[in-house]
């Protein structure tokens, strides 16, 4: 791998480098700490694309909070490890001045309805910048030369897949979005970079988010009403564990469903979407029903 190309002009002549002959081009964004959960898009994107390229990049735009950014981990040697041994090409791990040369941008994605529920009700303002560095990330690692253009992006972050893809269509972005199913530890636990930050305490505690949502996928799985209303009293008697919402909700608009009524049958597609603070850690997870 060509660990790393810090700047987008040791980007571009990587990239040209690694695209003799070749035909597609695969991206996966990060924000760096990375573990299994990421290296599964680097998989998906490796297996599918000629070059494949990551990226790592904390993204100040993003975060609501001065002390969660400052806190974020920053674990690079290791990350450019695990992309390596992913087979990843290229790693783009630009400075906070490389990609904000004029300080914050002027002009930015805006998120729309989409961005304003769920997560953004709670991060006023997440989305728009999460989707703006998107943007810039996916004109850096436009390929060099014509080819298909592949992007990777995880399900367990949903609304992010399902606004990502919005902007893709949207606005005419020239690259096919593809979303990567959930990696989780074996206990459940749906993996995060902000993981590390939980007591074993409060990770034990963090388990009855999975647990919630696999209790309404096994209904769904039999095609009985959802208990939605026992969800709820699950997670809001887990000591620990503030919950923000717990939502089942339409895959593309993230519209809520109404399935509460507890004699509707459930069948179709749907999305259960959970968020709550466990400790001091906001985390989300989420399942697939249909
Ligand atoms: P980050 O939180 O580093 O996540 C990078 C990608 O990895 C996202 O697409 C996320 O959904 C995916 N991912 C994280 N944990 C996962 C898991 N357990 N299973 C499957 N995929 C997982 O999301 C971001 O960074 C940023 O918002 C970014 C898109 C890079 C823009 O800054």
């Amino acid at each position: 791998a060509e660990l790393n190309a810090a700047s987008a002009e040791l980007l571009r002549e990587a990239a040209g480098k690694h695209h003799a002959g070749h035909t597609s081009q695969g991206l996966v964004p990060t924000m760096g700490g990375l573990h299994a959960g990421h290296a599964a898009l680097a998989t998906a994107a490796r297996q599918a694309n000629d070059v494949v390229i990551a990226t790592i990049f904390v993204n100040p735009l993003q975060f609501g909070d001065a002390a969660d950014l400052e806190r974020y981990p920053r674990t690079l040697d290791a990350d450019l490890d695990l992309l390596g041994s992913c087979g990843v090409d290229i790693v783009f791990a630009p400075a906070v001045e490389e990609v904000y040369p004029g300080g914050e941008p002027m002009v930015r994605v805006a998120s729309g309805p989409l961005g304003g529920k769920l997560e953004g009700a709670s991060r006023p303002g997440h989305f728009d910048g999460a989707l703006t560095v998107v943007a810039k990330l996916l004109h850096y690692g436009m390929p060099p030369i014509p080819a298909d253009y592949r992007a990777y992006f995880g399900k367990k972050d949903a609304q992010q897949l399902a606004l990502v893809k919005r902007m893709a269509a949207d606005l005419n972005f020239p690259v096919e979005i593809i979303g990567v199913p959930i990696v989780r530890d074996e206990d459940g636990l749906a993996l995060s970079s902000r993981n590390r930050f939980l007591s074993a305490e409060e990770r034990e505690a963090a388990l009855v988010l999975s647990r919630s949502l696999r209790y309404l996928k096994e209904q769904a799985d039999r095609h009985e009403p959802l208990d939605i209303e026992g969800a709820l009293a699950m997670v809001k008697s887990a000591r620990l564990v503030e919950l923000d919402y717990l939502e089942v909700v339409d895959p593309v608009t993230l519209e809520p469903l109404a399935f509460n009524c507890q004699d509707t049958p459930f069948t179709g597609e749907a999305l259960a979407l959970i968020a709550a603070k466990v400790g001091p850690v906001r985390l989300i997870d989420n399942v697939d029903l249909g």
